[in-house]
């Protein structure tokens, strides 16, 4: 009996496996990754950005730039828990949509409500510490998105690269800080919770396997 519906599952496992390997699915994962701007620039030429088009753009590109650093913090456990190693082929492309979208988040905010003046963004970040938190996160992402490619895996050799993209972790806790105090004005934390609690079960699925294996 248990294994007339183990079958079903092991055969849509093997299904989604294959999905995943083929040749097809990373499009598919690229073009998924740019809807949202897709959507955003749609909305922003059709005037469907509501009554505060700014405002609209930097917050849409600062939630999709924490929902994409929850899914590329999702491969690795998805990887392990379902066996599936193709996931990892993602994991990369997923990295960059993170710091995509932390551009275009950046770029807003220095567009629409700094106007491209380098002293006065500087002076912002510097007074006022949820931008300064925002800022050190993608200070932190940087460095991962330049040394995403085969070549920088090559120079720094596997263990310093596998230990320079541990910022990710570090960018994961800003992110939440600056959503958190962003949002500390206005006391409405139901999304900033919600999105704590992803990262904490991500960041601490890997403290667990760690304390056991000694190893991320
Ligand atoms: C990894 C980097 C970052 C992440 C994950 C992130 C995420 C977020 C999130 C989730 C929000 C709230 C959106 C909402 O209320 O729905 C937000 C707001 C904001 N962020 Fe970031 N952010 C990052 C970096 C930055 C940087 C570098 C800056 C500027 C230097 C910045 C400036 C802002 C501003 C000004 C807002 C408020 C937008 C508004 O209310 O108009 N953020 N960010």
């Amino acid at each position: 009996m248990a294994f007339a519906t183990a079958q079903p599952r092991v055969t849509t496992l093997v299904r989604v496996k294959s999905v995943a390997l083929s040749r097809f699915a990373k499009p598919l994962v690229f073009g998924l990754s740019l809807i949202p701007f897709c959507w955003l620039l749609y909305a922003a030429i059709a005037n469907q950005l509501g009554a505060n088009p700014a405002e609209a753009l930097s917050r849409a590109t600062g939630d999709w730039t924490l929902r994409f650093l929850c899914v590329v913090l999702a491969v690795t456990p998805l990887r392990v828990i379902t066996g599936m190693s193709a996931l990892a082929r993602f994991r990369r492309m997923l990295g960059l949509f993170v710091y995509f979208y932390a551009v275009l988040h950046l770029l807003s905010y220095g567009w629409f409500d700094m106007g491209f003046e380098l002293a006065d963004m500087a002076k912002d970040i510097a007074k006022r510490p949820f931008i300064l938190v925002g800022f050190s996160a993608f200070m932190l992402l940087t460095p991962l998105a330049l040394t995403s490619f085969n070549r920088a895996i090559k120079t720094l050799g596997a263990k310093r690269w596998q230990r320079l993209h541990q910022l990710i972790y570090g960018v994961a806790c800003l992110a939440v800080l600056h959503f958190f105090w962003m949002r500390a004005g206005k006391n409405n934390f139901a999304e900033v919770y919600f999105y704590a609690v992803i990262l904490a079960a991500l960041l601490g699925w890997r403290m667990f396997k760690f304390v056991r294996t000694n190893r991320i």
